[in-house]
C-alpha cells in the first residue's frame, strides 16, 4: 500500500511518475511508530529491523548506525565517516516485522539519522521541511522496491554491447594510445568492447570539441574501432569553458542559457578548463540545446557517453577565489600560530565545492528564479536528461550508452550511474559490492565502481578480485587517475592468463546476466539481492553484507581481502558449489546449508547455484557480439531445473518482456 504525503510547497522534481492522491497527515504513531511533521519525521527503530536503500553511500547493506546526507557532493578521497557522495537517493526500507519503504521526494539536502544519534531511531531533517513523503508498506522488502520502482518508472536500458568489458584510464591520450590498448587487448585475447576517453580527447577541455592534434583522425580512429567491435566512449562535463568564440559558449550566453548569479551575470566557476559556465540544466529551453549538442559526437559513430562533475562539481568560483586571496594576503608576514595556521590552511582547502557558492546563483525552473542550493540535487539528474532526450529526438528507439556521476531518484529512467571516484582500497572494492543491491532499490540497475580503484596505486591482486567482483556488475570498467599505476589487465608485466580467465568467464555468463538485468529492468526488479531479501527469518543471511544474490539462480561470495586464500561463506540453504578457473569449471559439488570455508586462488571464480535453479552458459568471444547466444550450456542443481532466458537485439529501447523469453534447451 502507498500512501503520499505533501509537506509544505515542495519543489517537483519528477522523480515520480504516477502520484497517488496526496492524503492528510493525521499521525500514524500506533501503525508505524512514525512521526512526521514539516522538518522532518522519525520512525522508531525495532532491534531486529534492517534499514536498507539509499543507494549510494559508504557503509554496509544494512545502513544502521550512521548518519548520512543527501547533497551530491565530489569527494574522491572518501572513508567510513564521509556522509554524501555523488549521488542523493532519498529512499530506504525498515525492514523486521514489518517492511515499511520510505521515499523523501525534495531536491534539497535531507538528513538521514539512521539510529546514529539515538539507536533506536530514524530521524529524517531538512531545512525547509517542503517535501512529499511516500509511505509503501508490502509484505516484504522485495514486495517494497517493486512497488516503489513502479511509482518512478522503468530504469534506463543500455545497449547489449555495453555489457562487455570496458578499458579506461584519465586518459589515453592519443589516437596512436586508443589503438594501442586495443591492441593489447586483442594481441592478449583479452575481450574487449569499449573504450573510454577521459577529458584529454578535447581541445582544452571544451565539451564538444576535439583536439586534433592528439585526435587528427578521430572519425578514422572510431571506425577502426568499430571494425574491431570496440565502441569509443568519450565523457562530457557539466561545465561549459568561457572562451570567445568557442560555440558552445557563445551560443549559451547569446541565449541566456546558464546559471546566473545574484546579480543576473553568468556564474562564473573553476572546472577543468579553468573559468566556467554551468548550463541551466533545469532550464527547459538550455536543456534541450544541451542535449542536441552531443550529436556533434554521435554524427562521428560515437553511440555513447559518461557525463562527469554534474554535482556541480565547483574547484572555485571566481568571486570568493578573490576573496580568498585578499584574505590570504593579511597572514603575510604574520606568525601564525595555532590558530591562525589552520585558518590559512582552511581558507585554501575550503576554496571548493563551497556550500556558499551553492547558494550564490540561480535557475530559471519551471518558469521561476530558484537559488541553486534549493535544487542541489537535480543538476546530474537533468544534464543526463538532457541527453537522454536529445537521443530520443535525435536516434528514437535506439539505445545510447549513458551514465553519469551525479544523480538523484528519476535520473535512474535516462542513465546508468558510475560510483564515482574511489580509491585502490580492498575497503572500497567490499563497498563496490554493498552499493550495488542498495542503488537497485533505488531504480539504479546500470552501475559498477571503477574497477581497480580510480585514485592512489592498485597491486595486481586487487585489481583480480575486483574484477572477480566486476564481472557481476552490469557496467564493468575498470579505470584509474592520472599518475596513478597503470592498471590495465598487461599493466603489470607478469602475463595475462589469468585476466583473460576471468573477464572471459563473464562473456561465458552474459546471456544469463544480461537476461537478468532486462527482467529485473522490465519487471521493476531487483538485479542484485541482499540475502535478507529471500531469507528474512534467517538471522545469519539477514546480515550477511558481502555477499548477493545475482538474478534468480546465483548466489556470489566475492573475497575482499589482500593475502586471502579463499573466504568463509554463508548458504542459507543447501547449495551447488560452482567452481571456475577462469573460464573452465573445474568443481562441482554440493554443499549443506551453513558456513564454509571455500578456498578461491586469484584466477578463480566461485558460484553458488541455488536448488532447482539453472545456469546457461555460453562458450564466451572477445566481444559481446561475437557470443552465441543460441548456444547454450545449462548448468543445473536438480533434474528438473530450467531457465528462462530473456534476449532481444539488444538496441531496442522500447522492448517489453513479451515475446522475448525463451525457454533454454541444452
Ligand atoms: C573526475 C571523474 C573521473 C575522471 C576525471 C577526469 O574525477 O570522476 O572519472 O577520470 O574527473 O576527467
Amino acid at each position: 500500500m502507498i500512501r503520499r504525503y505533501v509537506f509544505g510547497n515542495p519543489i517537483e522534481t519528477e522523480a515520480v511518475l504516477r502520484k497517488p492522491k496526496a492524503e492528510q497527515w493525521e499521525g500514524d504513531e500506533q501503525v508505524l511508530a512514525f512521526e512526521a511533521n514539516q522538518t522532518g519525521f522519525t520512525c522508531k527503530l525495532e532491534q531486529e529491523d534492517i534499514v536498507y536503500g539509499l543507494g549510494e553511500n559508504v557503509r554496509g547493506i544494512n545502513k544502521r548506525g550512521w548518519i548520512y546526507v543527501s547533497h551530491c557532493s565530489d569527494n574522491p578521497n572518501h572513508q567510513e565517516d564521509t556522509r554524501s557522495l555523488y549521488g542523493a537517493h532519498n529512499f530506504l526500507i525498515v525492514s523486521g516485522k514489518r517492511n515499511l519503504g520510505i521515499f523523501v521526494d525534495t531536491p534539497e539536502q535531507v538528513i538521514f539519522d539512521v539510529g546514529y544519534t539515538r539507536p533506536e531511531l530514524l530521524s529524517v531533517s531538512m531545512d525547509s521541511g517542503n517535501y512529499e513523503l511516500y509511505l509503501i508498506e508490502e509484505a516484504s522488502a522485495e514486495a517494497v522496491v517493486q512497488e516503489f520502482r513502479r511509482l518512478i518508472g522503468q530504469s534506463y536500458l543500455p545497449p547489449k554491447w555495453a555489457f562487455g568489458y570496458g578499458q579506461s584510464r584519465w586518459s589515453y591520450r592519443t589516437s596512436e594510445e586508443v589503438r594501442q590498448v586495443a591492441r593489447r587487448f586483442r594481441e592478449n585475447h583479452l575481450p574487449l568492447d569499449m573504450i573510454y576517453l577521459d577529458i584529454d580527447y578535447m581541445e582544452r577541455y571544451k565539451d564538444f570539441t576535439i583536439d586534433r592534434e592528439r585526435f587528427p583522425d578521430f572519425e578514422l580512429l572510431v571506425e577502426e574501432l568499430k571494425e574491431q567491435k570496440i565502441h569509443l566512449v568519450p565523457i562530457i562535463d557539466g561545465g561549459v569553458k568561457v572562451e570567445a568564440g568557442y560555440d558552445v559558449y557563445e551560443e549559451g550566453v547569446k541565449n541566456g542559457y546558464f546559471c546566473k548569479d545574484e546579480d543576473g551575470e553568468n556564474f562564473t566557476l573553476g572546472v577543468w578548463p579553468g573559468k566556467c559556465h554551468y548550463p541551466d540544466m533545469l532550464n527547459d529551453e538550455a536543456r534541450l540545446w544541451f542535449g542536441r549538442k552531443y550529436r556533434f559526437l554521435l554524427d562521428k559513430g560515437i553511440d555513447g557517453f559518461w557525463n562527469d562533475m554534474n554535482e556541480p562539481a565547483i574547484f572555485y568560483s571566481e568571486k570568493h577565489l578573490k576573496k580568498v586571496f585578499e584574505q590570504l594576503e593579511e597572514y603575510r608576514g604574520q606568525n601564525l600560530d595555532i590558530c591562525s595556521f589552520f585558518e590559512f590552511c582552511g581558507l585554501v582547502q575550503g576554496i571548493s565545492n563551497n556550500e556558499e557558492d551553492y547558494r550564490s546563483f540561480y535557475h530559471n525552473y519551471r518558469g521561476e528564479r530558484i537559488r541553486h542550493d534549493r535544487v542541489h540535487n537535480l543538476f546530474g539528474y537533468y544534464m543526463t536528461r538532457s541527453a537522454s532526450e536529445a537521443f530520443e529526438e535525435l536516434e528514437p528507439g535506439r539505445r545510447i550508452l549513458l551514465f553519469s556521476r551525479a544523480s538523484y531518484i528519476g535520473m535512474h529512467r535516462y542513465g546508468g550511474i558510475w560510483m564515482g571516484d574511489n580509491k585502490s582500497w580492498w575497503s572500497h572494492l567490499k563497498m563496490n559490492l554493498q552499493m550495488l543491491p542498495s542503488l537497485n532499490m533505488c531504480g539504479f540497475l546500470y552501475t559498477g565502481a571503477d574497477l581497480g580503484g580510480f585514485g592512489s596505486d592498485a597491486t595486481r591482486d586487487l585489481v583480480l578480485r575486483w574484477t572477480a567482483l566486476g564481472i557481476f556488475m552490469p557496467l564493468l570498467r575498470n579505470h584509474s587517475a592520472d599518475g596513478t599505476r597503470r592498471q590495465e589487465p598487461y599493466a603489470f608485466g607478469k602475463g595475462t592468463e589469468d585476466f583473460r580467465g576471468l573477464i572471459g568467464l563473464r562473456y561465458r555468463l552474459l546471456p544469463y546476466l544480461y537476461s537478468e538485468f532486462m527482467k529485473a529492468a522490465l519487471k521493476n526488479g531487483m538485479y542484485a539481492r541482499p540475502l535478507g531479501f529471500v531469507w528474512p527469518e534467517d538471522p545469519v543471511a539477514r546480515h550477511t553484507e558481502d555477499q548477493l544474490l545475482i538474478g534468480e539462480s546465483i548466489m556470489i561470495a566475492p573475497v575482499c581481502e589482500q593475502n586471502a586464500i579463499g573466504r568463509s561463506v554463508y548458504l542459507p540453504e543447501e547449495m551447488k558449489l560452482l567452481r571456475f578457473r577462469g573460464t573452465e569449471l573445474t568443481e562441482e559439488r554440493v554443499l549443506m546449508r551453513g558456513l564454509h570455508f571455500i578456498e578461491t586462488a586469484l584466477d578463480e571464480v566461485t558460484i553458488y547455484l541455488w536448488k532447482d535453479h539453472a545456469l546457461p552458459l555460453a562458450a564466451g568471444g572477445e566481444t559481446v557480439e561475437a557470443v552465441d547466444w543460441r548456444k547454450l550450456a545449462l548448468l543445473r542443481f536438480g533434474e528438473a531445473a530450467a531457465y528462462e532466458l530473456y534476449d532481444d537485439d539488444g538496441m531496442d529501447s522500447g522492448v517489453k518482456l513479451e515475446g522475448h523469453l525463451f525457454p533454454v534447451q541444452s
